[in-house]
C-alpha cells in the first residue's frame, strides 16, 4: 500500500516529505516538525490516521489507504494573525482546483473550506497556526480527500460524503497523482498570496463558491442558527452576509444548508 508518493513531486512544496504508514494526525506531526525547524514547503503524508482531526474539534475518519491525508508547513510571516482565515481558503481553493483537474469533477468550495460535489463533501481542510507578535510564525494546512468511501461512519454522515472513486476515478495510484496536483496548486496560490495579499485568491474563491449568491443557514459555535444571503468574502476570508438588508461579516460558523437561487 505504501507507494512512493515523492517521485512525481517537482515543485518546492513536498520537499522534504515525510511519508508515514500510520500516525495519529498529520497536522499534529507537521506542527511538531515545524517546531523542530522544518522548512516552509515540508509535507507530512500518511496512509492512515488514528486520530484525524477536523474543524470544531471533530474527528476525521478515514480507512487505510482510502484517503489523501497530508499537511503542508508554511511560514507566512507576511500575513498578520487576523488574516489566518485566508490560508484555510487557500487550502480549499487548491484542493478544488486539484480534484477538478484530475477527476473532471464539478467541485466547489463550500465556505470556509469544504470541497463539495453537489451536496456531498469530498474533502476537508484544517488550517492551524501559531503567531508571534504581529505575524503568523508557522501554519499547517491539513487536507483530507476521500478517495474511497470512508468506512465505519454512521449512514447519515456517509450519505453526505463522496469520494473520487464514486466520481468515476479508476486509477490505482490516485494518491500519487493527487498529492503533486494539490501541492502544485498550494505552491502557486501561496506565491500569488504573498505577491498581492490575497486579491486573486479571494476572487477565485468567490468564483468557485457553492454559497455566495445563495440563501444559507449558518450555525455558530454557540448553537445559534440563522438564515441569510451569502454576499461575498472579506479580505480575511470571512463570509459577508445580508439579513433583510442588514449586512455583517461572519468569521466562524458552519453552513448547514444552501438554497440555490
Ligand atoms: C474538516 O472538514 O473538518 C477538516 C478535516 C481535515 C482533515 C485533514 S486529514 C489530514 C490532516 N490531519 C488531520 O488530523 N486533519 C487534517
Amino acid at each position: 500500500m505504501t507507494e512512493d508518493l515523492s517521485s512525481n513531486l517537482s515543485g518546492a512544496f513536498g520537499r522534504p516529505l515525510r511519508h508515514l504508514a500510520v500516525t495519529g494526525s498529520t497536522n499534529s506531526d507537521a506542527m511538531e516538525w515545524a517546531a523542530e525547524g522544518a522548512p516552509e514547503g515540508a509535507v507530512v503524508v500518511a496512509d492512515h490516521q488514528t486520530g484525524g482531526r477536523g474543524r470544531w474539534g471533530r474527528t476525521w475518519a478515514s480507512s487505510p489507504g482510502g484517503s489523501l491525508l497530508c499537511s503542508v508547513i508554511l511560514r507566512p510571516e507576511f500575513l498578520p494573525p487576523d488574516r489566518m482565515g485566508l490560508l484555510s481558503v487557500m487550502g480549499g481553493v487548491a484542493a478544488v482546483e486539484a480534484v477538478a483537474g484530475l477527476a473532471g469533477a464539478e467541485a466547489l468550495l463550500k465556505w470556509p473550506n469544504d470541497v463539495v460535489v453537489g451536496d456531498r463533501k469530498l474533502a476537508g481542510i484544517l488550517a492551524e497556526g501559531r503567531s508571534r507578535g504581529p505575524a503568523i510564525e508557522v501554519a499547517v494546512i491539513g487536507i483530507g480527500v476521500n478517495i474511497a468511501p470512508p468506512e465505519d461512519l454512521p449512514p447519515e454522515v456517509l450519505e453526505q460524503a463522496t469520494s473520487l472513486r464514486e466520481l468515476g476515478m479508476e486509477q490505482q495510484d490516485i494518491r500519487a497523482l493527487l498529492l503533486p496536483a494539490v501541492l502544485e496548486r498550494i505552491g502557486s496560490r501561496y506565491a500569488e498570496l504573498r505577491e498581492d495579499g490575497g486579491a486573486r485568491l479571494l476572487r477565485r474563491a468567490a468564483a468557485i463558491s457553492s454559497v455566495i449568491g445563495h440563501r444559507v443557514t449558518l450555525r455558530f459555535a454557540t448553537g445559534e442558527v440563522i438564515d441569510a444571503t451569502a454576499t461575498g468574502l472579506s479580505d480575511s476570508g470571512a463570509l459577508e452576509i445580508d439579513r433583510s438588508g442588514r449586512r455583517s461579516v461572519v468569521d466562524v460558523a458552519e453552513v448547514t444548508r444552501v438554497r440555490r437561487a
